[in-house]
């Protein structure tokens, strides 16, 4: 397993690109089997993840090329031979199941391995399950594995999500588009990765009204083209250096933003002290490094993402006063603590709320990563942390961060991978 070694960090210095979001490349990926011909897709992020979705769909029968120089992803899905999932790919990235919606439009069937867990929670799948029925997929669970299969085209109807889950609402929606007849959507996800979704598939021919409400309506076509695409800047990756400069003080410019997506992050971060001044696609963080406790709860977008509530609660360890962090969207999403109390962090966890009181001082250890974003705050608790941090299993960091070593290096920081 590698590591990041990582020196105490005075101040962030400088100016840095962020990549494109890992998850709209993920729906997208999937969404690409809706078509034959090609398809491009721009500003993809060299991700293990992405790797994992291009090796899934190419099981599929689907011609995948990624030119990482460029970033861009070119997808042939001409023909699907295989509609069955291998479990050794979905058991990796649960965003695997993304390939259901798609799959069953395409070919009235898909046999997916049930993606199961991971660290931050039991991540079930029955609102994705629920929609697809309502389409009028017949859905067989058995020995591990979903099968949803239909004999006819599905059929639009109206479909209430109980809650906004963003990979539900991506599953449906891509199912949709090849639909008979009116699908709406209520209670979607309103997450930009899915606007973003929503605004591929509408490059490829689809008619979807509502992307970014809570009500989405989607008028079935008969077929799709292939199309050529951007995806939007990583908002969670742009958020994480944004903590990153809070925690250490600096100075530093992110480009390559979309300001309106880090709304609640902007917006959390005055207010416990750091300065940030928007541009059109760039945004300046300015911080003192001295900050103040702030409370925070995580909710569905426009609210405070739950991917940044690791990196946040780093953040409050430092901050002057008791702040209160709740999580309310996974049930086990507090696995950092354990190793940032490690580090000297004074946390106390009750439930789904973790209470920090500020000012403690962290000293550099040996802690591992549990999970993306809790490898994502433990790197920042390392920046402020006296003398050496070493986070290991950074395997799952790689999952999210496009070259983060190198990009917090052109910051002024002194971090080294260790294979
Ligand atoms: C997406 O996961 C993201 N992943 C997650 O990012 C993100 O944390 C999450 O949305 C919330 O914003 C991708 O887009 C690939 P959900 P997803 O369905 O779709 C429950 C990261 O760090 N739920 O909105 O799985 C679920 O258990 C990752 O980049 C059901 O109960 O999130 C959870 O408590 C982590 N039944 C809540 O909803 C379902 O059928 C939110 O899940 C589906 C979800």
């Amino acid at each position: 397993m590698a590591k990041f070694i990582i020196n105490q960090t005075k101040e962030l210095k400088g100016k840095i690109k962020i990549s494109g979001a890992k998850n709209s490349a993920l729906p997208i990926i999937a969404a690409s089997l809706l078509t034959e011909g090609e398809t491009v897709i721009e500003e993809v992020p060299n991700l293990s993840d992405v790797k994992t979705m291009c090796e899934l769909v190419k099981v599929l029968g689907v011609k995948v090329k990624f030119i990482e120089e460029s970033n861009m992803l070119v997808i042939c899905a001409d023909s699907i031979t295989n509609t069955v999932a291998p479990y050794e790919l979905v058991h990796k990235m649960r965003a695997s199941f993304l390939l259901a919606g798609p799959l069953l439009a395409r070919n009235g069937y898909a046999k997916i391995p049930l993606p199961g867990g991971c660290a931050i929670g039991t991540r079930p799948v029955d609102l994705h399950l629920k929609g697809l029925a309502a389409l009028g997929a017949q859905i067989n669970q058995g020995h591990g594995d979903v099968e949803v299969k239909a004999k006819r085209r599905l059929k639009g109807t109206k479909i209430y999500l109980d809650f906004p889950s963003v990979g539900a609402t991506e599953n449906i929606l891509m199912a949709a588009v090849l639909a008979e007849g009116q699908t709406i959507i209520e209670n979607a996800a309103t997450e930009p990765e899915v606007v973003d979704l929503a605004s591929y598939l509408i490059s490829m021919g689809a008619d979807v009204k509502g992307a970014g409400t809570d009500t989405i309506k989607i008028n079935g076509v008969d077929k799709l083209k292939p199309t050529k695409y951007t995806i939007i800047p990583d908002r969670i990756e742009a958020g994480t250096f944004m903590a990153a400069t809070a925690i250490t003080g600096g100075d530093i410019v992110l480009e390559n933003v979309v300001p309106d997506h880090l709304k609640p992050v902007s917006a959390k971060l005055r207010e416990a002290g750091v300065e940030i001044s928007e541009e059109l696609t760039s945004i300046r963080v300015t911080s003192s490094g001295k900050l103040k406790a702030v409370d925070i709860k995580t909710h569905p977008y426009p609210g405070f993402p739950t991917d940044m509530q690791a990196q946040m609660t780093s953040v409050m360890s430092r901050a002057k006063g008791t702040s209160m962090i709740v999580e309310t969207i996974f049930e086990n999403r507090f696995m950092h603590v354990g190793e940032l109390k490690r580090m000297g962090a004074n946390i106390r966890i009750d439930g789904r709320s973790a209470v920090i009181e500020g000012k403690s001082k962290l000293m550099g250890t040996q802690v591992k990563a549990t999970d993306l974003r809790a490898g994502a705050a433990l790197i920042i608790a390392g920046l402020a942390a006296e003398g050496t941090t070493e986070v290991e299993n950074i395997e799952h960091v790689d999952r999210g961060y496009v070259k983060i070593d190198e990009k917090l290096r052109a910051l002024g920081v002194e971090i080294y991978r260790v294979e």
